[in-house]
């Protein structure tokens, strides 16, 4: 055993010379930190590129780094004693990219799904159904619903759509659909399915019945209790299918906004395995919305660190699109409603402090001006009450409470935020999907001192997100939509131009990428751990072909990455000439 140690001194040495270089060898002597450098130079990789964007506070930007354990060790300039010459090096890195707020099962079960986004009109839709059902033929029957997302009865003239519309063909006689609206706040179901439910419909608070087939927000339940849900064979499946397309995206990394307790089993399962490429930061929703249910609720911290759980997703009010959300004044184009919330403040505030008290940081979806207040109102209490005679901000560096979505805020609740810092999370894409109508829902002055805030909202550390499945999970787009304020799909602007929608409110790319990386971070509690490169963070990175700020803004639409990395293993890397499959 003594002469294996002395023989390894001199192995030790030569690898710290070969590997550091003496400069950087005294450096650590220096330090103290020789070591750990010793151990973790001797097991790391050295990967090199054209340039690595950091977004460090404390490190510059680099050109290589040392990967080892699964964690970043050492990031670095060009040193001559490297045998990686810079001639033969490609590619452009940033941190890898994190969406602050997603559904993944969801995600995989719309991959699996018939998409509408993009049907124009019911005719479209028709095709778009009939084409699915030609290749998925076990989709419709009592135990497996034929899926889809994405209608807009704005598509359809205005009017809703009804159960009879899904009455396509004969292979349509009796399947059980059920379509979500773009926004995921309606679901439009076929007789079949209208069939199974009690007769008279039961009236719901919060929920709405606009069309014989049609069931919004809370009357959404009615249905869901007849939803024969997804095994957990399909489950799986829907988790690898999304990571995949995820890690396709760049996206290392993401914030899942509601997933049940079962789940949450699935999910500690799965992430053992070696498919499970995407963190997952999950806010656990108990069975009954808005409700208190510690006995299934617990924390988790995978030992892999890919799977986290530590706050809850409660939910105030519904979507804009479907006159949903809740509103301190009624809506611009329908003035005998101001939408309508999910919980009363009372339940809201008492779930924000019963949930808080038990340690899980709390996140509230809201969308309307009046949700906002609300939930400032239910985090401005449980302040009071977690952290009595403290200041409100250093409260909440321990607490972080979220705002989901942040959509529509009154300016005196801003200002509320701001005091207390509390975290909007939002979504670039959603302002631009709903810029079309948001006008005429909120009227001119909402729309110009509440709606779709972004660079005001700035200071506070904003989380960027998707929502996907409700939009593409294409960070590059979500970029795109908050420096431009425009449609990543068409380019344009409401009023089809392209000067952008109230660009006032606009972000640099430099910004929109913090929202995507160490924004999500933080809010996850995951400061120098994600979104950024440096010693002793994951080392999850993205290989563009060109560095990001370097980017046309007008490309940016348009990126794709050339290689994802998580934890220092390639989970993606885009297909080449050299790679395509030649035909005969
Ligand atoms: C509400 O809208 C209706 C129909 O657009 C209109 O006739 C009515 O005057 C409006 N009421 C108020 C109070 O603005
Ligand atoms: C708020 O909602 C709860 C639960 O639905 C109900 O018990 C309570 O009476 C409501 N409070 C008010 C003030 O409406
Ligand atoms: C980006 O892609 C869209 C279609 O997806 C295309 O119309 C557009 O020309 C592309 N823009 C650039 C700058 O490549
Ligand atoms: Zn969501």
């Amino acid at each position: 055993m003594s002469s294996l140690f002395w023989l390894s001194i001199p192995l030790l040495l030569a690898a710290i010379v070969y590997q550091v270089g003496t400069p950087v060898l005294v450096a650590n002597l220096i330090s103290g930190n020789i070591f750990f450098n010793i151990i973790s130079n001797i097991f790391s990789t050295t990967h090199c590129y054209v340039s690595v964007s950091t977004l460090s506070s404390t490190l510059p930007n680099a050109e290589c780094f040392s990967v080892s354990n699964g964690k970043f060790s050492r990031v670095f300039l060009d040193q001559t004693s490297f045998k990686i010459t810079k001639e033969a090096r490609t590619g452009h890195v940033i941190p890898g990219l994190w969406d602050g707020h997603g559904h993944l099962v969801q995600y995989g079960e719309l991959l699996d799904s018939v998409n509408l986004f993009g049907a124009m009109s019911m005719d479209d839709v028709r095709r778009l159904l009939i084409d699915y059902k030609a290749s998925h033929k076990q989709a419709g029957t009592p135990e497996q619903w034929l899926r889809g997302i994405g209608w807009d009865q704005a598509n359809f003239e205005g009017r809703w759509p009804i159960a009879p519309d899904l009455e396509i063909n004969d292979a349509f006689e009796q399947q059980y659909v059920m379509l979500d609206r773009v926004d995921v706040h309606c679901i439009w179901v076929s007789e079949a399915v209208l069939a199974l439910l009690p007769s008279p419909l039961p009236d719901v608070t919060g929920g709405e019945i606009p069309a014989k087939g049609v069931f919004c927000d809370n009357a959404m339940d009615v249905v869901m209790q007849y939803y024969p849900r997804p095994n957990k064979e399909r489950k799986t499946k829907f988790v690898q299918d999304a990571m995949w397309e995820l890690n396709k995206l760049g996206i290392v990394g993401i914030h899942d906004a509601g997933v049940f307790p079962a789940e949450l089993d699935l999910y500690e399962e799965l992430s053992q395995g070696k498919d499970w490429n995407v963190r997952v930061y999950a806010m656990m929703e108990c069975e009954t919305r808005n409700t208190f249910c510690p006995a299934k609720a617990r924390k988790i911290a995978t030992s892999n660190e890919k799977l986290f759980v530590r706050s809850v997703k409660l939910f105030g009010d519904g979507a804009l699109g479907s006159w949903g959300s809740a509103m301190i004044e009624p809506y611009s184009d329908k003035n005998s409603s101001s939408g309508s919330l999910l919980v009363n403040a009372t339940t809201l505030s008492k779930l924000t402090l019963d949930w808080s008290t038990a340690g899980y940081q709390v996140n509230i979806h809201a969308i309307g001006d009046l949700a906002n207040r609300l939930a400032v109102d239910a985090f401005t209490e449980a302040f009071e009450r977690l952290c009595p005679g403290q200041d409100h901000r250093e409260c909440q560096t321990q607490r972080r409470f979220r705002i989901e979505h942040s959509q529509i805020i009154h300016p005196d609740d801003q200002q509320r935020i701001f005091d207390s810092g509390i975290i909007p999370s939002i979504q670039p894409t959603h302002a631009t999907s709903d810029m079309a109508y948001a006008e005429k829902r909120l009227g001119r002055t909402r729309t110009e001192h509440e709606a779709y805030r972004m660079r005001s909202l700035l200071p506070l550390g904003p989380v960027f997100g998707s929502d996907f499945p409700v939009e593409p999970a294409n960070v590059f787009e979500g970029i795109f939509a908050a420096v431009t304020r425009r449609s990543p799909q068409t380019g344009l602007d409401a009023d089809g131009g392209t000067e952008g929608w109230y660009t006032e409110e606009t972000v640099t790319v430099r910004q929109a990428l913090e929202g995507f990386t160490i924004h999500p971070a933080y809010a996850a509690f995951l400061e120098g751990k994600a979104g950024v490169i440096q010693p002793g963070a994951y080392a999850d990175w993205v290989v563009l072909d060109d560095p990001i700020d370097a980017i046309d803004i007008e490309s940016l639409r348009n990126v794709t990455v050339r290689e994802t990395w998580v934890g220092g293993r390639r989970v993606y890397k885009r297909p080449g000439p050299e790679d395509i499959p030649r035909n005969g």
